[in-house]
C-alpha cells in the first residue's frame, strides 16, 4: 500500500445465493434387503458419505448398506451433501417399516432446504499507480454459512484460486464463515470461485471508474507474468510454456475484433438516446484439485465390457468419456475389431459395495480422474491379454477380439481389473485459462439487458471429447449469467427462502442467453502431467459470465453519463455505478434513471 500513488479504501460489495435448479429434485428409494440390509437408491454426487451415513443412523455394519446411483437429473453441486440427509431419512424409515420407501421433494421444499451459493459480504482497499498498475489489495470477506458449517470450510481455498487472476503486487485477505439463521450452504458449481471472480472485477473497474481510465487497458497491464504467476500459485503455475492466458488474451481480441467493437459500441452510444450498449473483455485463471478416484473394468465371454467408475454421471457427459478411454485403452491390444471397441462399452451404475472409495463428484475433475482409473484398469488387462494374443497370433494369421476373449476364458486369463488411480504431487494441482468478450444492449426506458454477442477462448489442454467440452462451456456460461443477471433467491427476516417456486424464480431462458455465442477451445498440446493432456470443464466456464455483468454496467454508465448531460452534474456521479448482483431489469432500470425521459424532455425544453 505504502508504495501505491492512489487508493480506494474501505469499499463494499454484497452477493446473494443462488439455487441449484436442477431438473431432478432430491430424491431416494431404500429397499429393507435380507440379513437386517439396506439397498438404497439415491440421486446423489457422493454415494460413499451416504452410505456411511445410512450404516451409523441404522447402527448396523457399513457391509449391510449398499448405496447405488445410477445418474443425477442435474447435480451443480446441490446433491453433494444435502442428499445424505434424504438418503438417510429414507433408509431408516423404510428399516422401521420394514418395507420399501421412497421420497421426493416437490420443488418448493427442495428449493428451501437445499441452501444454494452462499451469499457474502466485500469490504477491500487497493493501492495503485497512476499507471493502472496494483500494488496491494486488502480484502476482509465474511461469508454467510447459515446454521451449519456444511462444506463452508472449502470457500476460501476456492474463492483464492480464482482471486489471484490478476497480480495485485501485495494480497492481505481475512475470510471469515459466519454462522446465520438461513439454511447451511452448499458448493454449487464454482463455489467461491465465481464470487472471487466478480470481486477481482469490480476491484479493476473501479480503478478504472475512478480515474476515468481505459478498463481494459487495466486489466492488461495487471496481467499476471509467468513470474508473478509462480509467486502467487508456486507448483500449479508450471512452465511458462503452460501459461497460456496471454496468448489467449490477444488471440480472442483478434477473433472477437474487440478493438473494432469497442469503436462500434461507441458510436452506437452516441448515435442512440435510450439504448445503450457496452463491451468488455475478461480473463478467467482456475485452480483445480485433482482426487483419487477408484475404476473397475471386467470383459464379458461374448466381448462386451462392463465399466464402473466412482465418478456419477450428471449431465456433464462423464460416461461418455469413460467409455471412450475405456475403448481406447483397451484398444492397445490391437487385433480384429479394437477400432469398434466404443460399442461394446457400457458404464454401469455406481454401487457402494462393488467399488468402494467412490468420493465425490465435484471439483470438475472427477470425469478426468475416472478415465485413468479406467486406463490403468485397461493397462493391466491388455498386459495380462497380449501375451495370449502372440501365442494365439502364431497359429492364426488374423485374430478378432471376440476370439481372443473367448479364448482368454478358456486359458482362465483374468478379464476384471480394478485400480485407484492416486494423483501425484506434480499432477495433482493445475491451472486453467480462459477469457471472454461479452456485449451487451440495455433499454433504458424497460431496463431490460440483451447479450448481443458472447466470444470465449477457453483452453482445455487437449479435450477428451470437444462436443461435451463445448456444451460445458455453453452451459456453466449460461449458468452463470443467471447468477449475475437474473436469479433472485431471497429470504425473510426467519432466514426463509421466499422465493421458491418456478413462478417467482427466474433462470436463463433460450432469449437470455447470447444471440451471437462463438465459443472456441483452444488446445495447448501435450502435457505429460494430465490425463491425455487433459484439462477441466464442467465449473471454470462459468466465472467467464461476470464478463456479462462488466458490459450491463459499462452500458449503464454510459447512460448516466447522458443523464447528466440533461440535468446537470449533481444528477449522477461518474465514479463506479454500484451495480447489485442479479442485475435484474428494475435494478437495471433504476440505474439508469427512472425518471430519464421526463429529465430529457426538460433539457430540451430548456434547450430551445
Ligand atoms: N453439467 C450438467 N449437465 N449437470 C450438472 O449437474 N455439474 C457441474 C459440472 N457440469 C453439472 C454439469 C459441476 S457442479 C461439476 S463439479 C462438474 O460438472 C463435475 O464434472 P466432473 O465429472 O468433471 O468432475
Amino acid at each position: 500500500m505504502a508504495e501505491a500513488d492512489h487508493r480506494i479504501l474501505n469499499s463494499q460489495i454484497k452477493l446473494g445465493s443462488q439455487y441449484y435448479f436442477y431438473m431432478e429434485t432430491q430424491t431416494a428409494i431404500a429397499v429393507p434387503d435380507e440379513d437386517n440390509c439396506m439397498e438404497v437408491y439415491s440421486s446423489i454426487q457422493c454415494p460413499e458419505f451416504a452410505h456411511d451415513t445410512i450404516a451409523r443412523c441404522l447402527g448396523v455394519p457399513a457391509h449391510n448398506v449398499r448405496v447405488k446411483t445410477r445418474r443425477l437429473g442435474g447435480g451443480f453441486g446441490g446433491k453433494a451433501v444435502k442428499s445424505i440427509a434424504v438418503a438417510s431419512a429414507c433408509a431408516v424409515a423404510a428399516y422401521k417399516l420394514n418395507r420399501p420407501v421412497r421420497i421426493y421433494m416437490d420443488r418448493k421444499t427442495d428449493m428451501i432446504m437445499s441452501g444454494g451459493r452462499h451469499p457474502m459480504k466485500i469490504t477491500y482497499n487497493v493501492g495503485f499507480k497512476s499507471t493502472g498498475k496494483i500494488t496491494a489489495l486488502k480484502l476482509d470477506i465474511l461469508i454467510d454459512s447459515g446454521m451449519f458449517v456444511d462444506v463452508s470450510p472449502i470457500l476460501s481455498d476456492h474463492m483464492l484460486g480464482s482471486l489471484k487472476k490478476y497480480d495485485w503486487g501485495a494480497l492481505s485477505f481475512d475470510i471469515k464463515l459466519c454462522k446465520t439463521n438461513l439454511p447451511s450452504r452448499a458448493a454449487m458449481r464454482a463455489p467461491g470461485d465465481v464470487q472471487a471472480s466478480y470481486i477481482a472485477e469490480v476491484v479493476i473497474e473501479h480503478i478504472a471508474s475512478t480515474f476515468s481510465m481505459d478498463v481494459d487497458s487495466i486489466r492488461n497491464i495487471n496481467l499476471h507474468t509467468h513470474n508473478s504467476l509462480n509467486l502467487f500459485f508456486a507448483s500449479a503455475a508450471g512452465e511458462p510454456l503452460e501459461y497460456t492466458l496471454p496468448s489467449i488474451w490477444d488471440k480472442l481480441a483478434s477473433t472477437s475484433s474487440f478493438y473494432h467493437r469497442t469503436k462500434m459500441v461507441k458510436e452506437f452510444n452516441r448515435c442512440h438516446k435510450w439504448k445503450k450498449r457496452g463491451i468488455s473483455r475478461v480473463p478467467i485463471v482456475h485452480e483445480v484439485k485433482m482426487r483419487s478416484t477408484p475404476g473397475k473394468v471386467s470383459i464379458l465371454r461374448d466381448g462386451s465390457i462392463v465399466v464402473e467408475v466412482g465418478g456419477i454421471e450428471m449431465g456433464q457427459g462423464l460416461w461418455t468419456k469413460v467409455k471412450q478411454m475405456t475403448a481406447y485403452g483397451l484398444g492397445l491390444v490391437k487385433c480384429g475389431g479394437t477400432q469398434d471397441l466404443l460399442e461394446k462399452v457400457r458404464v454401469i451404475e455406481a454401487d457402494t459395495l462393488s467399488v468402494i472409495q467412490g468420493g465425490m463428484t465435484a471439483g470438475s475433475t472427477t470425469s478426468v480422474s475416472s478415465c485413468e482409473a479406467v486406463r490403468l484398469c485397461c493397462k493391466v488387462l491388455v498386459e495380462r491379454l497380449v501375451p495370449l494374443k502372440q501365442r494365439l497370433m502364431e497359429q492364426i494369421r488374423s485374430l478378432e477380439w471376440e476370439t481372443l476373449i473367448l479364448e482368454a476364458y478358456r486359458n482362465s486369463v483374468n478379464l476384471s481389473a480394478s485400480s485407484l488411480y492416486v494423483p501425484n504431487f506434480s499432477t495433482m494441482h493445475y491451472l486453467n485459462y480462459a477469457a471472454a468478450v461479452s456485449e451487451v444492449e440495455v433499454n433504458l426506458i424497460t431496463g431490460e439487458t440483451t447479450i448481443l454477442q458472447t466470444d470465449i477462448i477457453y483452453d482445455y489442454g487437449e479435450s477428451l471429447n470437444p462436443a461435451v467440452d463445448l456444451g460445458q462451456i455453453e452451459g456453466a456460461y449460461v449458468q452463470g449469467i443467471g447468477f449475475f443477471m437474473l436469479e433472485e433467491y431471497n429470504t425473510n427476516s426467519d432466514g426463509l427462502v421466499i422465493i421458491n417456486n418456478t413462478w417467482t424464480y427466474k433462470i436463463p431462458t433460450v432469449d437470455t442467453i447470447p444471440k451471437q455465442f462463438n465459443v472456441e477451445i483452444f488446445n495447448s498440446g501435450n502435457h505429460k502431467n494430465r490425463v491425455l493432456s487433459s484439462k477441466a470443464s464442467g465449473e471454470p466456464p462459468l466465472t467467464l459470465a461476470v464478463s456479462v455483468h462488466c458490459t450491463t454496467r459499462a452500458a449503464i454508465t454510459e447512460a448516466r453519463r447522458q443523464l447528466v448531460s440533461w440535468s446537470g452534474p449533481n444528477e449522477a456521479s461518474s465514479t463506479l455505478v454500484q451495480l447489485e448482483v442479479p442485475a435484474t431489469m428494475p435494478v437495471v432500470k433504476e440505474l439508469c434513471g427512472l425518471d430519464s425521459v421526463q429529465k430529457f424532455l426538460q433539457w430540451t425544453i430548456a434547450k430551445n
